[in-house]
């Protein structure tokens, strides 16, 4: 039950600025929650630990599948849905598409069986709108070698074919759900990438709520 909050998600290969951005988007906005995937929450900061660790090269991928999935369940239950139930808009950067596209198609552990174990996690509490912020892998690896204060980790050190695939699987996912995902092209500047994304923003939520 989502009560009349607005849940909406911010997606992209690593290095597309999405984090730059949502946090400008934030400040323009009222009654707004503003967190992030994996963690949010000490339980799913715990797990983010573990997962991007990178001393944990040994870890399995449907291991690392299921421990995304656990840490969105308690950063759900936690702090989304109540949030949403107050009537907020909740900010979220990365959801269950990251796990769609880093681990179903990336990792090759398939989309619907990366959807399965996140259903039973979500149950059916979908993004209202998922803003996707879409790069050319090779200017998003370039921006994260740049970006000093920017944690290194263990997913940013797979190769560039493994960041291909991860925009080949939001490709698929964007075919998938063509209502709900909107692409930006986040190979401008900051400025012009924050525009767009407001405009979307304002364009496509409007008829549910209208945004301050
Ligand atoms: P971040 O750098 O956007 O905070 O995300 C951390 C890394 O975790 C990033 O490389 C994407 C990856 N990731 C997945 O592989 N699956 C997921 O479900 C989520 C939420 C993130």
């Amino acid at each position: 039950m989502k009560e009349n909050g607005i849940f909406i998600t911010f997606e992209g290969p690593d290095g597309a600025g999405k984090t730059t951005i949502i946090n400008l988007i934030a400040k323009e906005l009222n009654d707004v929650l503003l967190t992030r995937e994996p963690g949010g929450i000490e339980i799913a900061e715990q797990i983010r630990r573990v997962i991007l660790d990178k001393e944990n090269t040994a870890m399995d991928s449907r291991t690392e599948a299921l421990l995304y999935a656990a840490a969105r369940r308690q950063h759900l239950i936690e702090k989304v849905k109540p949030a949403l139930e107050e009537g907020k808009i909740v900010l979220c950067d990365r959801f269950v598409d990251s796990s769609l596209a880093y681990q179903g198609y990336a990792r090759g552990l398939g989309m619907d069986e990366v959807y399965a174990i996140n259903e039973f996690a979500i149950e059916d509490l979908m993004p209202d709108l998922t803003i996707y912020f879409d790069i050319e892998p090779e200017l998003g690896i370039t921006r994260i070698s740049k970006n000093k204060g920017r944690e290194v980790n263990r997913l940013d050190l797979e190769n560039l074919d493994f960041h291909r695939k991860v925009r080949e699987g939001y490709q698929l996912l964007m075919e998938r759900f063509p209502d709900r995902i909107v692409r930006i092209d986040a190979s401008g500047t900051v400025d012009e990438v924050f525009e767009n994304t407001l405009n979307v923003m304002r364009g496509r939520i409007a008829n549910i709520r209208p945004l301050s």
